[in-house]
């Protein structure tokens, strides 16, 4: 299972370090959190910073786009760098739109979609898609508690994911630690993200091989 470190975690005041740390930790791709204060309740950062991270990193720049209106902001995400783009289902009408927009510029386009609502408001797209985020938290804070309740439709969109035999990576994301990793694997999760879980341990490299859940 690959791992992406979540950056909204790491210690601002020294962000390259951090990103060359991870990096030499060995982290499969780097997630980044872009916040707006409207479809959250919090701000992060803009394609300014995507931008900034892209120049001193060859990591792959997960961009996961928590505001409204995506599909106004989608360009300059791409123009900063970003390789995989999700924006959630829940923040605009126009999903088609945006998952083209994303893909005619070769990158990887996903979909976020909250706790509460229903794999069945999704459905339609997955066969288009990249790649589906699964939130395990309400989006807009790094460090909450993990809703294991969110586990069945992780394993419902693997099901859908294979009974159709599309391409559609799966990644999940919120309160993921070593206690409860392994079970968001067996549920059917590629990609896992993880913030606190990796930037507030003494060792990334340790806690991103924990976090692999490769049992013996
Ligand atoms: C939640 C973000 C997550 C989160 C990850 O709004 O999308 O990426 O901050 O951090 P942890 O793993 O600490 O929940
Ligand atoms: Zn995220």
């Amino acid at each position: 299972m690959k791992v992406a470190p979540s950056i909204i975690a790491a210690n601002f005041a020294a962000f390259q370090e951090e990103i060359k740390k991870i990096e030499r930790a060995k982290a499969d791709l780097l997630h980044l959190d872009v916040m707006d204060g409207v479809f959250v309740p919090n701000l992060t950062f803009g394609p300014m910073v995507v931008e900034a991270i892209n120049s001193v990193t060859g990591m792959e720049l997960d961009a996961h786009l928590m505001i409204t209106r995506p599909d106004n902001y989608i360009k300059q995400f791409l123009d900063a760098g970003a390789d995989w783009i999700s924006f959630h289902c829940e923040a605009t009408e126009k999903t088609e739109v945006c998952i083209e927009f994303i893909q005619t510029r070769k990158r990887k386009a996903g979909l976020a979609i909250n706790p509460s609502t229903p794999f069945g408001r999704i459905e339609r797209y997955v066969e288009r898609l990249d790649y589906l985020l699964i939130m395990t938290v309400n989006p807009g804070f790094y460090g909450q508690k993990f809703m294991a309740e969110v586990l069945s439709k992780v394993q419902e969109a693997r099901d859908y994911i294979d009974d159709h035999r599309l391409q559609c990576i799966l990644e999940v994301d919120g309160g993921i630690n070593f206690a409860n990793v392994c079970s968001v694997k067996d549920a059917g999760a590629d990609i896992i993200v993880a913030g606190a879980g990796v930037f507030k341990q003494d060792d990334y490299a340790e806690a991103i091989e924990r976090l692999r859940c490769s049992k013996v």
